[in-house]
């Protein structure tokens, strides 16, 4: 594997989600494959999961992992290419990039969207400047658009909850949130639900939350909360901003909230949610605390999935 941006760049989903598991089992089979390697993990933007996640899966192969949160500790970087930079901008992406490439054998970056700028964010138009000059594979420790690290591991965690020869049913339903979030894990849910093809995959959310069907494909989009739940084995639950009318809050119907009521009509539906989560504004205490949720044990998971990113490209 070259880079780990989408599912464009995984040969075959589930060789990876296997790799993944396998470590899983055995976290320090390749304890030495990332000898004298080094990831840099470049932060534009706060993380718990994502970060801690990924230092731990490079230290179980051996690799060292450095953590730069340029947004506090870095210079001021400039994006745009031409530009006289005579404002609060102090170093350009060109040499901020290619001098990280020089220090690391992999990049890995976070860098959230603007929720401003539709073009600006759908291109990709950050990650992809670094992309261009680092000079070393970059992994996305999520994007404007996707987070691809969290969707491998929700594959994961949803192999390892269905033993039925059956597909599961799978809805990943909007719920409520005080602040305008970006689309990135529900794009990349949507993406890799359709990459991975194992589940019947139904997506529920009021009217104007649709997402760029670049990323939802072929799932069913269902706008009747209740009718999309019946019968569902996973229900994965997120907000996000508008896509439509772009980076807006449309909605603040507390009813599309899951609580174990929107819940009794599934097959006892385990619950998942990328976290962090606010309580009792996306999904009710009773359901975090029950025994539904499986959101710690999909957080646990995230490790597993770096693991396999970060392996998959050295031995590229
Ligand atoms: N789910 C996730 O990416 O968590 P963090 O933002 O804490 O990394």
């Amino acid at each position: 594997m070259k880079q780990f941006i989408s599912t464009d760049d995984v040969p075959s989903v589930p060789r990876l989600v296997d790799i993944a598991l396998n470590y899983k089992k055995d976290p320090f089979r390749d304890n030495t494959l990332g000898q004298h390697k080094t990831v840099g993990m470049i932060f534009l933007n706060p993380s718990l999961r994502t970060r801690l996640s990924t230092q731990v899966a490079a230290k179980n192969l051996g690799m060292e992992a450095v953590v730069f949160n340029i947004d506090k500790e870095g210079w001021q970087l400039e994006m745009n290419d031409g530009v006289v930079m005579n404002g609060n901008t102090s170093e350009h992406v060109k040499e901020a990039a290619a001098v990280m490439g020089q220090y690391f054998d992999i990049l890995a970056i976070r860098t959230f969207p603007g929720l401003k700028n539709k073009e600006e964010d759908y291109t990709e138009k950050y990650i992809n400047q670094f992309i261009k000059y680092a000079g070393v594979p970059v992994v996305s420790l999520e994007s404007a658009t996707l987070h691809p690290l969290q969707s491998l591991t929700d594959v994961i965690t949803i192999k390892e909850n269905w033993q039925q020869p059956h597909k599961p049913k799978v809805v990943m339903t909007w719920a409520p949130h005080v602040r305008a979030l970006p689309q990135a894990v529900p794009n990349s849910f949507a993406q890799w639900m359709n990459a991975w093809g194992e589940a019947d995959f139904v997506i529920t959310h009021p009217e104007g939350y649709e997402l760029d069907e670049k990323f939802s494909g072929n799932a069913r989009i269902e706008y009747d909360q209740d009718k999309a739940l019946e019968g569902a084995d996973f229900v994965y639950v997120k907000n996000w901003s508008s896509y439509r009318d772009y980076g807006k809050i449309l909605n603040t119907d507390s009813s599309w909230m899951v609580t174990n009521e929107k819940l009794k009509h599934t097959n006892a539906a385990k619950i998942m949610h990328c976290l962090p989560v606010r309580r009792n504004v996306v999904i009710a205490d009773e359901v975090l605390d029950g025994p539904q949720s499986i959101v710690i044990q999909e957080a646990g998971n995230r490790v597993w999935a770096a693991q396999a990113v970060l392996s998959e490209i050295l031995k590229g």
